[in-house]
């Protein structure tokens, strides 16, 4: 059954059609340029960007396909939208779009969770099949992107029990919100990703490690925020950081790369402690990790050294696309729904929920 998603939960609006775990075509348009300048999503243009664009998209993602698989709408099976959680008038653009084309060509929508999404990612498919993986409950799944980081035992499909979750910022808003006060930019994850390799991702300012003694699995980014703003006030840096960065001033750019990459290994250890806490826990050794930040190779390294210290496996997102938001993902977890019969009912009471929570 072929099914077209559609998610419009933060800054890009994207569009997909899949089959079963298979991608036919994926269209995304990033307003990454839009938000640059704010520093951070800016809501009011979020909307009004996917506003403009979602004709185009879903006009993109059936044209990729079309040629090949003659495909049109009307050969569409199920119309998948995201309903949450994200930003409230961002999500109602994707839902308002998938009720006018269900209506248009009697389709019936799947409401699908940005976060299973996230976790279902670990499992889309290319065109042809690749990667074969198959599923073999239960895996520990973790989700590190820019609004949430949440531990969960993934139990079968569509089941989840959470373990954890941060109780302030989230992994990557934290990462954003660092580059932000070095004057990088957003989103802050990449930028900081390339300073801190340049330094071998070293640790040199040790950072604090909120909540890490607890026998919890509670993340906290917040504390480690403020204790970086303090030291970057002490240190009073020039505020054109990343203008001096860019015009190669060694000592500059080693002061910056040092601090990013120490931001980012007190991060990442705080996602390894609680992780490494949950596989012990819970004697689940099989991890599957979605969301933007899983987009960085050095994190993807100390997951895999932590998973082979345990005997375990750890499956990331197969196409780098996977990572960050799209809607193929939710096209993926819509065939699960499919299975289950999960259809909305009532098209009017179809509205979206900005804090849905996984389970
Ligand atoms: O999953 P995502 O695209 O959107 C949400 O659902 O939130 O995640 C976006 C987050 C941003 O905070 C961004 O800085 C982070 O993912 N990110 C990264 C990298 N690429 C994106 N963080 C670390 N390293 C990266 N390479
Ligand atoms: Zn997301």
């Amino acid at each position: 059954m072929i099914i077209l998603s559609i998610d419009t939960s933060a800054d890009e609006t994207a569009v997909a059609v899949t089959t079963g775990r298979k991608v036919i075509s994926n269209a995304i348009f990033s307003q990454i340029a839009t938000h640059t300048k704010w520093g951070g999503i800016y809501p009011a243009l979020a909307k009004r960007a996917h506003e403009e664009r979602i004709d185009w998209v879903v006009g993109e993602a059936i044209k990729k396909v079309g040629t090949i698989h003659e495909l049109s709408l009307q050969k569409i099976g199920y119309i998948a939208v995201t309903q949450g959680p994200g930003l409230a008038i961002a999500l109602e653009v994707g839902i308002k779009k998938a009720k006018e084309l269900a209506q248009k060509y009697s389709k019936k929508i799947i409401a699908v969770n940005h976060l299973e999404g996230h976790i279902y990612s670990c499992f889309v498919q290319n065109s042809a099949g690749n990667p074969k993986r198959e599923f073999e409950f239960p895996y520990l799944a973790l989700i590190v992107s820019g609004g949430h980081t949440i531990l969960a035992i993934f139990k079968d499909h569509l089941t989840y029990e959470i373990l954890g979750e941060t109780q302030d910022d989230a992994a990557g808003e934290a990462l954003d919100k660092a580059a932000k006060m070095l004057g990088l930019g957003y989103p802050g994850g990449p930028v900081i990703e390339r300073l801190a390799s340049q330094v071998e991702n070293k640790d040199f300012h040790k950072f604090p490690r909120p909540m890490s003694k607890s026998k919890n699995v509670e993340f906290s980014f917040s504390g480690l925020k403020t204790s970086f703003f303090y030291y970057l006030n002490k240190l009073n840096l020039p505020q054109t950081s990343a203008v001096e960065e860019r015009s190669g001033k060694t000592a500059e750019v080693n002061n910056l790369a040092q601090l990013a990459s120490s931001f980012q290994a007190a991060v990442f250890d705080s996602l390894l402690i609680k992780t490494e806490l949950t596989i012990k826990q819970t004697g689940i050794n099989k991890l599957v990790v979605g969301g933007g930040v899983i987009a960085n190779m050095y994190l993807r390294k100390l997951l895999r050294d932590l998973v082979k210290k345990h005997n375990g496996e750890v499956i990331f997102p197969p196409f780098k696309y996977l990572t960050g938001d799209n809607a193929a993902m939710i096209g993926v977890v819509a065939h699960y729904k499919a299975k289950k019969n999960l259809f909305v009912s009532d098209l009017n009471k179809l509205d979206r929920i900005p804090r849905l929570e996984l389970a």
